[in-house]
């Protein structure tokens, strides 16, 4: 039997290139080694958790789908799909509930983080928890075993969905006394980078922070990377490489040879804007003709859909 991968994006919002270095990207490469077969999907139940905005629901589900065609996903090869499209998932997250205990989803953090922060504003702990937030981790469960996928390429925030996911699995094979589910591992490449943002901090919408990955065009990115932060050294001045996320970004798109020249260059004395420049023409390099193919899909939305 081949190995599984499956990951899914919840369509809240716009792709950052931080989910591109992250997830898309490694994700494709996954998909084209030999003995494999992926599962990428888009989790548009997740969204309802986020939004309860049907229009931004759809329009994010139509960019994600069309990121993923963009930067090369092969529609042929992977089980690419809506997560509201395979009915038995809402099924199967039903019979989940019902063997998964209370207890366990109480641990979980997502839910966790909410009752924290109402606790902190002096408000009722379950204020604006819905049960959609609260059993989110089942929903997961049913989507990664409903195809007893074997690895989860996701973040290291996902981790412990993974690992309930593995509980619940285990819960249900002992129950049924039978191996009806395989025990999923979450997939984590050291060699995936984890992108800063503009200010330092890991690259995420909820810190404000993010580089665009098509969104606006070529204008917007090079306008984000004009924003990352640096200290006030003058052109001619030593820089240290590690005092910038402008290094992890160039990284995260060049060969060993050039990350260790834009170091160098750093060292001698290149200005901040100058090497915002070079970094900005170097994930336009790569970014820029998935562009144009992201572009022109997202004006053709049936053949997306297709
Ligand atoms: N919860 C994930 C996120 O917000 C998305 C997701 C939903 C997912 N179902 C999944 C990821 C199953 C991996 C496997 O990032």
């Amino acid at each position: 039997m081949k190995t599984r991968f499956l990951t899914g994006i919840t369509p809240s919002g716009t792709l950052h290139l931080g989910n591109y270095v992250g997830c898309i990207r490694p994700a494709i490469e996954k998909a084209k080694l030999p003995n494999t077969e992926s599962f990428y999907f888009i989790s548009d139940y997740h969204a309802l958790i986020k939004t309860r905005d049907p229009d931004r629901i759809e329009k994010s589900r139509m960019q994600i789908a069309a990121t993923w065609l963009a930067c090369g996903l092969d529609p042929n090869h992977v089980h690419f799909y809506r997560q509201s499209d395979i009915l038995e998932v809402p099924e199967l997250n039903w019979i989940l509930n019902c063997i998964t205990s209370k207890g366990l989803m109480n641990r979980a953090h997502a839910y966790k983080a909410k009752v924290d922060d109402n606790v902190a504003a002096g408000e009722d702990p379950d204020n604006n928890v819905s049960m959609g937030l609260y059993c989110y981790p089942i929903l997961m469960a049913a989507d990664i075993l409903m195809f007893n996928a074997n690895y989860i390429p996701v973040g290291r925030d996902q981790i412990q969905h993974v690992e309930m996911c593995r509980d619940i699995a285990q819960r249900f094979n002992q129950l049924y006394g039978k191996e009806i589910f395989t025990l999923p591992e979450a997939f984590i490449d050291e060699e995936v980078a984890v992108l800063p943002g503009l200010d330092g901090r890991k690259m995420s919408k909820s810190y404000d922070n993010v580089i665009p990955l098509f969104e606006g065009g070529e204008k917007a990115l090079k306008a984000a990377i004009l924003k990352v932060v640096t200290d006030c050294k003058e052109p001619g001045e030593p820089k240290d490489p590690c005092s910038t996320s402008l290094t992890q970004l160039y990284d995260a798109f060049a060969t060993p040879t050039e990350k260790e020249e834009f170091a160098n260059k750093l060292r001698d004395g290149l200005g901040w804007g100058e090497a915002k420049e070079i970094v900005f023409k170097q994930i336009n390099a790569e970014i820029g003709p998935k562009r144009a193919k992201y572009e022109e899909l997202m004006r053709n939305p049936q053949v997306v859909e297709d």
